[in-house]
């Protein structure tokens, strides 16, 4: 999903440019670091490629050092003067290349940070707020992509966005897809880690769900597959969230069949409109127990305007009149007609998903810039179990309409495939029993502060409406609200207990156990990794 289309504003523009100019440089130990790193970078990779190329500091060219830093960075709430910067930035072109950066991070006690598409909530693979120096991997000179239809699977390199996938995918078959992300410019390293959901999850659940081998580098450096690293570390990382167990080179995915057409549409009802909300309220009885070929996904929008609409945006792997008999039946509330379907290639739902304006062409989905705006923004995530009361989901709306555009509550719904496989099949728990799950998402571009008050008091008035021992929520949602971070390791461990079990429930222990016996030093490590058994005392 876009979070927003508007351009970036005067202030920001100017804000970069004044932070360009007032870049202070970093002291000259760092240049020995760098120097240091590049060294043993040459003595680990047998590789012939000049390093220097690929290095970026803030000493050499302070305007290229910010560029490839904001180039995929996706939160602007975090590139502010006062976030922490990377000593450097290396970016990889072998994978042996980030075998040797394991390997001399820790020969040279040097945190590292892992970043694939750079679309973490909050910027963990970007920015380390509690350790400095740190210096950034972006594997986005890997992202080779390789589709063998006949064996119905594709190898994808970490660095790929879910859009080249798609695109890849699409132009060897008109009836092949895969069950990834909304949003095209999502790394693939990052969203499969920590589950991965789409427009086709109700019928073949989540991209984790459809992986069958992986390419990772470990805490020693080495390289691993699937039968080399072994059921459990494989388990982990399916779901487990990013940065915790290795860095992953590339992903073997399942081709998942698709019709050559299929049908979408998008249906938008004002608060004027639905003023009980009967309408919304109905979607959330009815939208998990739909044919699983049938997602229907709802937008809240602020509208600016001291008024909100609801955008119901659906996906149907059948034809038109066979949906539309579907929805009269089902869901005849929200008045599909004819007029607000269209039926079109699977790859075409991919730019209708992606909210690109229609008509966008399909190559949209492999500039390797993204088309979207980055704004500056905070969210939060809740799992629903049971219909939210029409009053309460009028408490949201009446949150909404006070806010400006780019602030938006979104509605996923669950059953189908998801409901069928079980909460322990791989670290994502929330499976049968969810109805859908809920992104709050505050643009956070102006007034932060006051936004960030908006979207907690959101939250906690939305308590008692949602899973609760514990509340539940999607590790991609990343929030850091949950659980503080402090460099004391004994309090880390009670404050990731409880983040712990908020993104995969009883699967955490699990998870606690695989990181112990596969990075016991910790080496991949941020605000809200994995960790290892605390030492009992
Ligand atoms: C606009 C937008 C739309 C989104 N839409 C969806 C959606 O439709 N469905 C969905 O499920 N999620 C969605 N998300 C959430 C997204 O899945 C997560 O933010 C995901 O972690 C991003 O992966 P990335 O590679 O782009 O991010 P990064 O910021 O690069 O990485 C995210 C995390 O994974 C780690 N990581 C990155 N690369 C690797 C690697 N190679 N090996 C190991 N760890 C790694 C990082 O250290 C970090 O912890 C969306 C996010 C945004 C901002
Ligand atoms: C920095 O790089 C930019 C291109 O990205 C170039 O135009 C500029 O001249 C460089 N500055 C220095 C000091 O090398
Ligand atoms: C805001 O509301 C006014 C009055 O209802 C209307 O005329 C105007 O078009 C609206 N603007 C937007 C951006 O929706
Ligand atoms: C760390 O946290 C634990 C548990 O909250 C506390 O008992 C301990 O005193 C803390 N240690 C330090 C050094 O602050």
């Amino acid at each position: 999903m876009r979070l927003s289309k508007s351009p970036p504003s005067i202030s920001y523009i100017s804000f970069l440019a004044l932070y360009i100019f007032s870049y202070t440089i970093t002291p000259v130990s760092s240049n020995y670091l760098q120097e240091d790193f590049v060294k043993c970078l040459h003595r680990n990779t047998h590789v012939n490629f000049p390093l220097e190329k690929t290095f970026f500091t803030p000493e050499k060219n302070a305007s290229t050092f910010i560029n490839v830093l904001e180039a995929t960075a996706q939160n602007y709430r975090f590139l502010t003067k006062a976030t922490p910067k990377p000593t450097f930035i290396f970016k990889p072109v072998h994978e042996s290349h980030v075998q040797a950066s394991v390997i001399c991070s820790k020969k040279l006690g040097i945190h590292l940070r892992v970043r694939s598409g750079g679309h973490d909530f909050e910027a963990v693979s970007y920015v380390s707020q509690i350790e400095t120096p740190f210096v950034l991997l972006d594997l986005s000179k890997l992202r080779q992509i390789n589709v063998d239809i006949e064996e119905n699977s594709a190898w994808v390199q970490a660095g790929a966005t879910l859009g080249e996938v798609y695109y890849r995918i699409a132009e060897k078959s008109k009836i092949h897809g895969f069950p990834a992300g909304l949003c095209s410019t999502v790394g693939v390293g990052g969203y499969i880690t920590g589950g991965g959901y789409g427009a086709l999850m109700r019928k073949y659940g989540l991209a984790a769900d459809n992986v069958l081998d992986a390419k990772i580098v470990d805490a020693h450096g080495k390289l691993l597959d699937r039968s080399s690293m072994g059921e459990d570390m494989f388990w982990a990382i399916r779901g487990g969230g990013g940065g915790s167990f290795g860095i992953i080179l590339a992903w073997k995915l399942k081709l998942v069949p698709v019709p050559e057409t299929l049908t979408i549409f998008s249906v938008t009802k004002t608060l004027e409109q639905d003023p009980d909300l009967k309408t919304l309220s109905k979607w959330q009885h009815i939208a998990d127990k739909l044919v699983e070929e049938l997602f229907i996904r709802v937008v809240i929008r602020a509208s600016g305007n001291n008024t909100a609409a609801a955008s119901y945006r659906g996906q149907f792997l059948g034809d038109q009149g066979t949906l539309i008999g579907i929805m009269k039946k089902a869901f005849p509330e929200l008045g599909l007609t004819e007029k607000d379907c269209t039926e079109m290639r699977w790859i075409e739902s991919v730019i209708f998903n992606g909210e690109f304006p229609s008509g966008t062409p399909i190559d949209a989905l492999i500039q390797v810039k993204s088309p979207l705006v980055n704004p500056s923004f905070k969210s939060k995530g809740d799992i629903v179990k049971k219909p939210i009361p029409a009053l309460a989901l009028k408490g949201i709306f009446k949150r909404m309409v006070q806010q400006e555009p780019g602030t938006f509550v979104a509605f996923t719904p669950y059953g189908g495939m998801m409901a069928k496989i079980s909460e322990y099949e791989i670290p994502f728990p929330h499976r049968s029993g969810t109805l859908f799950k809920i992104l709050y998402n505050s643009n956070t571009g102006t007034r932060p502060s006051r936004q960030l008050n908006w979207i907690r008091e959101l939250y906690s008035f939305m308590t008692p409406y949602v899973s609760s021992n514990p509340r539940q929520s999607y590790v991609n949602y990343r929030d850091l609200d949950l659980g503080q971070n402090t460099k004391n390791t004994t309090s880390n461990f009670k404050n990731a207990q409880i983040w712990g079990a908020t993104y995969f429930k009883g699967n955490f222990e699990r998870l606690v156990r695989i990181k112990s016996k596969v990075d016991p030093g910790n080496i991949f490590r941020h605000e809200q990794s994995i960790p290892t058994l605390p030492v009992q005392s």
